[in-house]
């Protein structure tokens, strides 16, 4: 019997089945299976404890009874009851050299990974812009951390649509035509669209105060727009390809291909059956001439809450808004794509919004017996400075994306060529565009994403600590050790590999078997962190493993098995890192 790549999942149903035999499972027994600290075990079940208390019984007799049910497993591991009744689980060397054995290319940890979510479709709804306005340091989050947590739902087998919900509708643009048909420069608007549009809805802006025949002009333009005037609508459909254009210089530098770019504009003509939906199963009500939803049993969004504060299905003018759109998008992704679930990635500023929209909908798809996805708002803090405070230019400007890559990429090569002026520049800025990137994606992803994130070219271009650079130089170490020695890593020769045996080879191996657990938890609470962290430790093991135990000996067996090593090593933090989203090198 060979151990499947989530161990912990497998040991979880043969616990499972133990109880079932025993007849505890019906009374509701988990096995509790998780990474047990290394010093007792490689994972630990602690599911007896709880089990034993509700029952009455003794936790540590239920958990001898149940590892002498599952006696099958002490052929891959070696079981010790511990302390009140926790089991304890260590695998054998043969059966980590089984693992590793089979886990051999980053497609077959892909085709053992790929259980979680087979046969579902995820809709991720990230980076998503405001059009006709430049991408500052406030998007990088929201495409960084979207593009991870789309490689990772894919890799556990999920059919993933990656969806840019661009903010491409709104009043701005009646202030925008009006200044753009005064006052538009042809020349600016072919070199720097962006730039051109929002100097030109600055201006818009100012020429339009409150009360104004200026503002009422502007008001015309956007009736007109909304109306199928074809003039405006050529117009703001030339404000929504310069900015994708735009846009897409920062998601080829990130390595980001949306499969649709459906913003909120296309949801235009979808929200009146969201109106006569939610009026119909009475959700929505009249407040003042507007459509709203209140959800009272929630503290804040009641009726009879302090402040209320009701989703605003359609405004009092009768237009639509945020809320309404994203309520059609919400049914569109599930008719249309059958989504299983949906991620929208943004700042934890809207939570409130989506804690009503979710609210919302989970009623309104109950009362017409439609099939509800899974929904999860995937939030993130502020990008601050060292200081704390907002990252800001020098003169206090907003960082833009394309300064700040251009800035990576210029610090990483000053960099490289510091440590290897010898190879040729080409070569040196092909290394600095991955370091530089990478840096900047690694240094967002791996802090939790709930936290506030301080940017710091020191921190995140550092050679050593949990940093892209670390880490991508861990892989070029361990193929300059199959380069050094005239072997192709696409062909490791690990025939006769023996099982693992000194401490650090151990210690790695066991580390390596630990991928599974680190996907697992990264992909259920959408989570990149705990993927980076995993990489890191497993960089560290390698490098211990590297400082005790020499590879190229003359043992066959021992170079074989650690060659072994190394090769599982490198295929592992390649994976990682293209999880993340980085691009991994030959070397540095
Ligand atoms: N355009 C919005 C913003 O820039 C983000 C949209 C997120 N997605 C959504 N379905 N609301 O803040």
């Amino acid at each position: 019997m060979s151990l499947p790549f989530n161990v912990a999942a497998h040991l979880d149903t043969r616990l499972r089945a133990a109880a079932d035999r025993l007849g505890l499972a019906g009374r509701g027994f988990d096995p509790e299976v998780r990474v047990a600290d290394p010093a007792h075990g490689d994972f630990q079940a602690n599911g007896a404890l709880a089990f034993a208390k509700r029952e009455k019984q003794n936790p540590r007799a239920v958990a001898q009874q149940i590892v002498d049910q599952a006696a099958e497993l002490s052929a891959d591991f070696d079981l010790t009851l511990a302390g009140p009744g926790f089991i304890n689980f260590r695998l054998k060397p043969a059966s980590l050299l089984a693992w590793i054995g089979a886990h051999d290319s980053e497609e077959h940890l892909r085709t053992g990974a790929s259980a979680a979510h087979a046969n579902q479709t995820w809709v991720v709804d990230y980076s998503s812009p405001n059009t006709a306005k430049q991408m500052h340091v406030g998007h990088l989050r929201s495409a960084v951390i979207g593009e991870a947590i789309c490689r990772l739902l894919a890799f556990t087998g999920a059919k993933v649509i990656r969806d840019n919900h661009l903010g491409d509708w709104g009043t701005q643009f009646g202030k925008l035509i009006y200044a753009y048909k005064r006052w538009v420069d042809d020349e600016a608007l072919m070199t720097d669209p962006i730039e051109e549009l929002e100097r030109l809805y600055k201006l818009g802006h100012a020429a339009t105060p409150e009360g104004s025949p200026e503002l009422e002009e502007a008001k015309r333009e956007l009736v007109k727009l909304q109306t199928g005037d074809p003039q405006n609508v050529a117009l703001w459909k030339k404000f929504s390809d310069v900015s994708l254009a735009a846009f897409q210089q920062i998601y080829d530098r990130l390595g980001i291909v949306f499969d649709h770019n459906l913003g909120e504009s296309f949801y235009n003509d979808k929200v009146e059956r969201v109106y006569r939906e939610l009026t119909e199963t009475k959700l929505a009500e009249d407040s003042a001439g507007a459509l709203v939803v209140f959800h009272d049993e929630h503290p804040r969004f009641s009726r009879n809450a302090e402040r209320p504060n009701p989703f605003m299905v359609r405004k009092a003018d009768g237009a639509s808004g945020y809320a309404s759109t994203d309520l059609a998008t919400a049914l569109y992704r599930t008719e249309h794509f059958k989504a299983d679930g949906i991620v929208v990635v943004t700042d934890f500023r809207q939570g409130d919004h989506f804690e009503q929209l979710f609210l919302t909908v989970k009623k309104w798809f109950a009362a017409k017996s439609y099939r509800l996805p899974e929904l999860h708002h995937v939030t993130f803090g502020a990008v601050t400075g060292e200081d704390g405070k907002a990252l800001k230019t020098r003169d206090g400007g907003v960082i833009k994306l394309k300064a700040l890559l251009d800035e990576a990429e210029d610090r990483a090569f000053a960099l490289v060529s510091a440590k290897n002026p010898d190879l040729p520049e080409e070569e040196r800025r092909e290394i600095a565009r991955a370091v530089g990137i990478g840096s900047v994606q690694y240094a967002d992803l791996s802090q939790n994403r709930s936290s506030n994130y301080v940017f710091s070219w020191d921190k995140m271009l550092a050679l050593d600590g949990n940093t892209a650079p670390y880490l991508l130089y861990a892989v070029a170490r361990v193929r300059s050790i199959f380069r050094k020695a005239e072997l192709d890593p696409a062909q490791p020769p690990v025939a006769g590999a023996t099982a693992p045996e000194t401490a650090q080879e151990l210690a790695l191996a066991r580390k390596l078997v630990q991928f599974a657990d680190a996907i697992q938890l990264a992909t259920a609470q959408l989570r990149p962190h705990f993927l980076c962290l995993y990489l890191f430790e497993l960089a560290g093991a390698y490098s211990a493993f590297y400082a005790a135990d020499k590879v190229i000996v003359d043992d066959p067996a021992v170079r074989a098995r650690r060659l072994l090593l190394c090769h599982r090593t490198l295929i592992t933090l390649q994976t990682g890192l293209h999880l993340l989203g980085l691009r991994t090198l030959e070397r540095m």
